[in-house]
């Protein structure tokens, strides 16, 4: 079998999608968690962890760490137990995924020591580190970039100690690594303009389950009490509102009607909205969302991206399919990352009318896009071009798909059975 790198994903387009979706667990809620369980040595049991390329890769790591792992991937299910013994995450692992830099929190917290190298992960922009550095000076660690590592050692070699940090910028995985380090600190943490997104409010649930004490979460300011030590617990991972989103979207862009189940509407508010706005029926029942486009066309929507409760930048390229088939103009302004429209190029190869003017996308609106020959560059604008393929009349062949496994659990299944013509070739 060609290497995994060289899969593309053929689709044959112009068919509108129609059925049920099961959504699986959030990466970026299982990803944290999953790192999470670096501040025990004692037994985690997860559930709903979706079966994903950035897992496997957590796996690995908490493994290079010391860590048992073992993972039944038909239920979801992971156990996770023993002591971390290394303290290194190694370059290796952490360039092919970002949020591997959570792993500086919890291991400065539990060893009092961390070398963890600094990451690599999508392309969208520059996308620093500096105020997880910040972050976890505050909290006592002393801190040196060496040979390509950051290195963080606590007062004493021992444990962190509670401190007042007040976050630059908005930051959803730097909030993540300084909550999850401030749990074992010695005294209170409260970290200011923390970031609210559903996933932290997934990752304080965890760690309260393992004994931490955290207030406010989902607010812009999360209070800490360090505690000596946390124990082992059971979670569910919250469903993953983006590849609900995703799924919505893949349904209104080919005029279909797409259910998605085992979902958490709530943390969708913004988008739904948006896609009324477009001209979707949009229902929500429980944990359903039903999103019908049959015979009804699509309305230009402006989009400004922000970070929670705003429009997540995780949807942003998906969305622009749709504008790109919307009867009018529209924008799609990124405020979160720059350089992230590198699926524009790609999508008017496709016969969209789309023009970047800074960090804003001008969406004129054409009847149909036709299929063509593109490259994935990350894993969202990965995800905008399977919709527009799904959306487009005749085939179009995506590349370099290891971006979308990173993100999309099962997906050529997902979306055959949603009717969608697609095949994996290498
Ligand atoms: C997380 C999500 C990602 C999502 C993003 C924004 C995970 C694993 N990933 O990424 O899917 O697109 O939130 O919702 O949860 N920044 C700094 N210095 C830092 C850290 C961030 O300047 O130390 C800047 C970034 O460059 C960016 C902004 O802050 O402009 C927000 O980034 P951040 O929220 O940290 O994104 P991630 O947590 O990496």
């Amino acid at each position: 079998m060609a290497p995994f790198k060289t899969a593309k994903f053929k689709i044959e387009g112009g068919k509108p999608l129609d059925g049920e979706v099961c959504i699986s667990g959030a990466k970026n809620a299982a990803l944290p968690i999953l790192l999470a369980t670096i501040l025990t040595k004692d037994e985690i049991v997860l559930h709903n962890v979706p079966d994903l390329a950035d897992v496997k890769t957590s796996f690995e790591l908490l493994k290079q760490l010391g860590k048992q792992c073992s993972y039944d991937k038909n239920l979801g299910t992971a156990v996770i137990s023993g002591c971390v013994t290394s303290k290194v995450a190694s370059y290796e692992l952490v360039k092919t995924m970002r949020a591997s830099i959570m792993a500086l929190g919890p291991l400065t917290a539990f060893l009092g020591e961390a070398a963890v190298s600094l990451p690599g992960g999508c392309a969208i922009g520059a996308r620093p580190v500096d105020l997880h550095i910040k972050g976890m000076k505050e909290l006592g660690a002393d801190i040196i970039l060496d040979d390509g590592y950051i290195k963080a050692v606590a007062p004493g070699s021992e444990r962190l100690k509670g401190g007042h940090i007040n976050m630059d910028k908005v930051s959803v995985t730097g909030t993540e690594n300084l909550m999850m380090a401030a749990t074992l600190a010695d005294g209170e943490t409260i970290i200011e303009n923390a970031a609210l997104e559903p996933e932290i409010v997934d990752l304080a649930k965890c760690l309260r389950a393992m004994g931490a004490k955290i207030k406010g979460d989902g607010t812009s300011r999360i209070c800490i009490e360090g505690v000596k030590e946390l124990h082992g617990c059971e979670h569910t991972v919250v469903a993953d509102r983006i590849e609900a989103g995703t799924y919505l979207i893949a349904g209104i862009a080919t005029h279909g009607i797409v259910r998605c189940v085992n979902t958490l509407p709530s943390t969708l508010d913004v988008l739904l909205q948006k896609l009324k706005q477009a001209n979707a029926i949009i229902e929500v029942d429980g944990t359903t969302i039903t999103a019908d486009m049959r015979n009804r066309r699509i309305l230009p929507v402006d989009i400004v991206t922000a970070p929670h409760p705003g429009f997540p930048t995780d949807m942003q390229a998906q969305f622009t399919v749709l504008n790109s088939l919307a009867d009018g103009v529209s924008s799609v302004t990124e405020t979160i990352f720059e350089n992230r429209f590198m699926h524009i190029a790609e999508l008017n190869r496709m016969g969209a009318h789309l023009e970047i003017r800074g960090n804003v996308v001008i969406c004129s609106g054409v009847k149909m896009l036709k299929g063509a020959q593109v490259m994935s560059s990350d894993l969202r604008a990965s995800a905008s071009l399977v919709i527009a393929g799904l959306a487009a009349e005749g085939t179009s062949i995506v590349d370099r798909i290891y971006h979308m496994d990173r993100g999309y659990e099962h997906i050529e299944a997902k979306i055959r059975n949603l009717g969608g013509t697609i095949e994996r070739i290498y």
